[in-house]
C-alpha cells in the first residue's frame, strides 16, 4: 500500500467512526463510488425508474447549439465526478473547439480506465485527469492561456447529494480554485410528484439496493469491518420537508458491529442514513449560488423534470 492511500484509509476510517457515532447514524455517500459502485451506479443511469440521466442528455442533445453560444471558443472543461464521462462525449462533439479537458475523480482506478478509453476515441483532445475529492480544495493543472475560459462541468444533479450548508461550501471552494471569470454548467433535478421520485430511488431490479449495500462491502474490504450485509435493507423515500431524497440502509436485528476496535451497536429498526438527494424548484436553485453566480440560462424537458443551468460568476 503506497502513502497516499494509507492516508486515504486513514482519514476514511475517521469519517465513518464519525458518522457510526451519531444519534442518527450516517455514512458519507462518496464512499459509494469505488469501482463497484460506480459500475453500479451507470447501471443505475440505465433503468427506466431512474428519469434523471437520460432526461439531463436529452435536454443537452437537443439544445446543444444554444449551449455551445453560451460557452463560447476555446473553454477549458472541469468535469466534476466525471465517473463514466459519457455526457462529455456530447459536449466534445458538440462544441466548436475545447482547449483540454480536466476530469477530476474520488475513483481513480475507474477514471484511469475512462480516460485511456476517451483518449483512443478523442486523440487529439488533451485529456489531464486529476484524482480528487473535490469537496474539499483541489488543485487543478496550471495551464497558462491555452485557453478562453474554464466551463466548470457539474451534471447528473450530483450538487442533490449536498445539504444546504454543504452546496454553498462546494461553491465557495470551486470558486477558489478557479479564476475568476470562470461559468459552470450544471445540472439540478427538479422538485416534482413524489411517486415518480420515489420509484428512481426504488427500482425494481434492485440495483439501487446493491448499490446503497456496497457501501458496507467497501468498508468490510478496506477498513476490515464485520458488517453482516444481508441484516441490512435499502429504504429510499421522498423527504417532504426537507425537498430530498434519503436513502437509508436499515438494520433488520439487534447487531454489533466491529470497526478499529469500536463496537457500534444497532437496534433493530435502525438505519444509517447513507444518501441524501435534494430536488429544487428554480427559484430555491438560484437563491442557493446567489452569493457566487448569477443564472444566465436554464433548459429542462417538457415535463420540467430535470434542468441544466449556465452560471456565470458574479
Ligand atoms: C449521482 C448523486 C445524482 O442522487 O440520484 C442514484 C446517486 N443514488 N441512485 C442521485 C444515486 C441512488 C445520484 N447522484
Amino acid at each position: 500500500m503506497d502513502d497516499r492511500a494509507t492516508v486515504n484509509h486513514e482519514s476514511m476510517l475517521e469519517e465513518v467512526l464519525e458518522g457510526l457515532q451519531q444519534q442518527q447514524k450516517e455514512l458519507p455517500s462518496k464512499l459509494f463510488y469505488d469501482e463497484k459502485g460506480s459500475e453500479l451506479f451507470e447501471q443505475i443511469t440505465y433503468l427506466d425508474e431512474y428519469y434523471l440521466t437520460r432526461t439531463e442528455r436529452s435536454i443537452l442533445q437537443e439544445n446543444i447549439v444554444e449551449i455551445g453560444e453560451q460557452v463560447g471558443p476555446k473553454s477549458l472543461l472541469i468535469e466534476l465526478g466525471s465517473g463514466s464521462s459519457s455526457k462529455t462525449r456530447l459536449l466534445f462533439e458538440k462544441l466548436s473547439s475545447v482547449a483540454a479537458y480536466v476530469p477530476v475523480d474520488i475513483s481513480e482506478e475507474y477514471l484511469l480506465k475512462v480516460v485511456n478509453n476517451l483518449r483512443m476515441e478523442y486523440p487529439r483532445i488533451s485529456i489531464i485527469p486529476v484524482f480528487a475529492d473535490y469537496t474539499s480544495e483541489f488543485d487543478l493543472p496550471n495551464l497558462g492561456d491555452s485557453y478562453q475560459k474554464q466551463l466548470v462541468f457539474f451534471p447528473g444533479s450530483t450538487i442533490g447529494n449536498f445539504r444546504p450548508a454543504e452546496a454553498r461550501s462546494f461553491f465557495a471552494t470551486v470558486c477558489s480554485v478557479t479564476d475568476a471569470d470562470s461559468a459552470m454548467l450544471i445540472g439540478v433535478d427538479l422538485k416534482k410528484d413524489k411517486t415518480i421520485i420515489e420509484k428512481a430511488y426504488n427500482d425494481e431490479q434492485g440495483i439501487t439496493a446493491a448499490f446503497n449495500k456496497n457501501i458496507l462491502v467497501r468498508l468490510n474490504r478496506e477498513l476490515g469491518t464485520d458488517f453482516d450485509i444481508d441484516a441490512f435493507k435499502h429504504d429510499a423515500f421522498y423527504n417532504e420537508e426537507c425537498g430530498r431524497v434519503e436513502m437509508h440502509l436499515v438494520s433488520q436485528q439487534e447487531q454489533t458491529v466491529t470497526i478499529a476496535g469500536e463496537q457500534i451497536y444497532f437496534k433493530e429498526g435502525e438505519s444509517i442514513h447513507t444518501e441524501n438527494s435534494y430536488k429544487y424548484s428554480l427559484r430555491d436553485f438560484e437563491e442557493l449560488v446567489s452569493q457566487w453566480y448569477s443564472v444566465e440560462q436554464v433548459w429542462t424537458d417538457n415535463n420540467n423534470y430535470f434542468s441544466i443551468q449556465y452560471l456565470e460568476r458574479k
